[in-house]
């Protein structure tokens, strides 16, 4: 039986994707982390980012940067909800250095939690932080910047109900910004099953995304945020871990399949607790797993939870760029 199931993903394995359904050219890509994605900038701990941090990030071969905000606690109140200017200036700091980095940049809002608990209730502020978002970054190039509406949707915000609370935002985006690519993440947290009942809006430049941290009991161990605490001690790469990882993969051709669209893994990623080498491994199972698909990965993350770089000792932590099939850089 699990023989039969290794053969079949290996043969979905080896269909190749239709051209068309090529997605955003995401590529090799990193989070830049919690930085900016707290009610206060590096409230959750790490360097502040600055310019430099692009190049750096572009020198190590990476084609695109997602940087998480957090806009919602940096807002007014109704019905503008104003962003506070030192805010957004200091993001289009960032967002304006990682594209003079030669960087293709993914910018989304991240941890909006009013927005999660009570969709209703949120649906206009949400909208209000996407005109003037969009109106901020409305002349930087089209190509290389795209919006993400808003990260990982849970609680009560689902695939169900997700396209009429977005549409309000996503107006406000084509206001400025008519043919900017727009991401969109489906249910419970973006996770690779949200993708066979997410509905995207109707519009042509609109592009899927799932988060990959599965399974959680190994990429999550130790980590005391989410609800559902894992112990420590979780080994990855047996064989049912691998068959996990190819059912995966099929889900995601069978996604393709039926919209003609290629999702790019917007997260994914093991928690700094677990031995390097073991991070090392996940990371370049999954890379390899989903490489053949032609989807982009964005790992998480650069300083700051599941670190890839070193900032003391001014490294990239060693077989971490090779697992995402990028040249390793030496000590
Ligand atoms: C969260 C981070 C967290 C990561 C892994 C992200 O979406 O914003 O705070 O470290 O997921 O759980």
């Amino acid at each position: 039986m699990q023989r039969l199931a290794i053969f079949s993903a290996a043969l979905l394995a080896a269909t190749p994707v239709p051209l068309a359904a090529q997605g955003l050219p995401v590529g090799a890509c990193i989070n830049t982390g919690n930085h900016l994605e707290s009610p206060k900038e590096n409230g959750w701990g790490g360097k502040r980012l600055d310019p430099a941090d692009f190049r750096n990030i572009a020198d190590a071969g990476f084609q695109t940067v997602r940087i998480p905000v957090r806009w919602d606690s940096h807002a007014g109140s109704a019905p503008d909800h104003a962003i506070d200017p030192a805010w957004i200036d200091r993001v289009a700091l960032l967002v304006d250095s990682a594209l003079d980095s030669g960087l293709n940049v993914i910018l989304d809002s991240h941890n909006f939690e009013g927005l999660h608990a009570d969709p209703a209730a949120h649906r206009d502020e949400l909208a209000a932080l996407w005109t003037q978002i969009g109106a901020r970054f409305a002349d930087r190039p089209t190509a290389r910047l795209w919006f993400e509406i808003e990260n990982e949707p849970h609680d009560q915000l689902n695939n169900l109900n997700l396209p009429q609370i977005y549409a309000p935002a996503l107006a406000a985006i084509r206001a400025s910004n008519p043919d900017r690519p727009v991401i969109v993440g489906g249910e419970f947290w973006s996770g690779v099953n949200s993708l066979a009942t997410l509905n995207l809006p109707d519009d042509p430049h609109i592009y899927p995304t799932f988060h990959y941290y599965d399974p959680f009991a190994f990429t999550h161990q130790g980590a005391q945020w989410p609800e559902d605490k894992q112990p420590m001690g979780r080994v990855y790469g047996g064989a049912a871990d691998a068959q996990q990882l190819a059912g995966d993969v099929a889900k995601v051709r069978a996604y393709i399949a039926r919209t003609g669209k290629t999702p790019f893994i917007g997260e994914s990623g093991a928690y700094e607790v677990i031995p390097l080498n073991q991070r090392v491994a996940y990371t370049a199972a999954v890379h390899d797993a989903f490489a053949p698909l032609g989807i982009g990965l964005c790992t998480w993350a650069y300083t700051n939870t599941f670190p890839f770089y070193d900032h003391d000792k001014k490294r990239w932590l060693p077989g971490m760029l090779a697992a995402m099939g990028l040249p390793e850089k030496g000590e």
